[in-house]
């Protein structure tokens, strides 16, 4: 598949773009400091916080924010576990079908595997990793190119 080009200048803060690579949905978050700061209490609640294992994260995005950029998170947006993709919930606070201390970040609706907001699997999910971060780089300051 080829390398996409995608435009994030236009990206509002809290917005997600989803753009297909390679047939798959990569998503481009642009989150808030609100959103950055979730990060920090969900460090102690994800199974792999600093994404050390190998084959979901590439050496750029091990990093707190598991990306480039710390507002602009980039991911495949499919379940580690059978494939499936998850939904965005990117809002934080008690919501109906969401666990009571919900941070905000993704639920996978086959078996209900939960990542945060920045696609770190929360711990004794059924799915055994975080969400994979694609091959992308910035080729200028507002344009990026996955693949
Ligand atoms: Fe996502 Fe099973 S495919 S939890």
């Amino acid at each position: 598949g080829a390398p996409v080009e995608v435009d994030v200048g236009g990206l509002a803060p809290g917005e997600l773009r989803t753009v297909e690579w390679r047939g798959k949905p990569v998503w481009i978050l642009h989150r808030t400091p609100d959103m950055l700061e979730s990060l920090k209490r969900t460090d102690n609640l994800v199974a792999d916080p600093g994404s050390e294992r190998p084959g979901f994260t590439p050496a750029y995005a091990q990093n707190e924010w598991r990306s480039r950029k710390p507002e602009l998170f980039v991911a495949v947006g499919i379940c580690t576990h059978l494939g499936c993709s998850p939904t965005p919930h990117l809002q934080g606070g008690a919501q109906p079908g969401l666990p009571a201390s919900w941070q905000g970040g993704f639920l996978c609706p086959c078996h209900g595997s939960s990542f945060d907001l920045a696609g770190r699997v929360y711990r004794n999910q059924p799915a055994p990793d975080n969400l994979e971060v694609p091959p992308y780089e910035y080729v200028s300051d507002t344009r990026l190119v996955v693949g």
